[in-house]
């Protein structure tokens, strides 16, 4: 019997993935997620051996500390580290919310030589060119999410301002040799190493 998805009871289009980007920091020990929410991607890493921060602009959202996890009042555009001090460093649905450039900007500088960056976003859809992928994403929709209960925190949610085409040319600006993938649930997904 195939194992359940261990977010099926608290399923969205980024909780889904969250067990993708765990994989993806796996071995990194020291991880910030910015833009974190009320904490469950922060408290998964945690629980999967890692030290991880938690920052979020919002003090309304943010969680008590917990085994491994620590959270903090901070911008994306800002972050309150020095430079090179996490292994990896993560974020989920936040990018489109702020100044993009600037938070990735501030993302890379705070990754170690060698440190990761891991993006979950969405883009606005717009024009012919999406309809494939909004299609794709429908079904892939109907199929995943059966078996799962649909789970929404409170935190602020804004409609990106940036199409898919600006989003994608922003981050190959920032981040030479990025990995880009559009993923099912409206998402994308940027992977970076920063150059040892
Ligand atoms: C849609 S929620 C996503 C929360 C969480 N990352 C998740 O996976 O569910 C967006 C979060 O980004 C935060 N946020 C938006 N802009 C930010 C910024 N410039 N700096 C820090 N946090 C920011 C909001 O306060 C909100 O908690």
């Amino acid at each position: 019997m195939p194992k359940e998805h261990p977010f099926a009871q608290q399923w969205n289009h980024n909780t889904r993935h969250y067990p993708k980007i765990a994989d993806l920091v796996e071995g990194r020990h020291v991880i910030l997620d910015v833009g974190c929410g009320e904490g469950t991607l922060v408290r998964y890493l945690a629980g999967r051996g890692h030290q991880v921060i938690g920052v979020d602009r919002d003090p309304a959202v943010l969680p008590p500390d917990s085994a491994g996890t620590h959270f903090m009042l901070g911008d994306a555009t800002g972050l309150p580290f020095a430079d090179d001090s996490f292994d990896a460093v993560v974020s989920v649905e936040v990018l489109h919310q702020t100044r993009m450039e600037l938070a990735l900007v501030e993302m890379r500088r705070v990754a170690k030589p060698g440190g990761l960056l891991v993006v979950l976003d969405t883009a606005k859809d717009g024009g012919l060119a999406d309809l494939g992928w909004a299609v794709r994403d429908l079904v892939a929709e109907s199929i995943t999410r059966v078996g799962t209960s649909a789970w929404e925190p409170e935190d602020t949610k804004l409609p990106a301002a940036l199409s898919w085409r600006q989003t994608r040319l922003a981050i190959d600006r920032i981040l030479p040799g990025v990995e880009f993938r559009r993923i099912p649930g409206w998402r994308y997904l940027a992977i970076w190493q920063r150059p040892a």
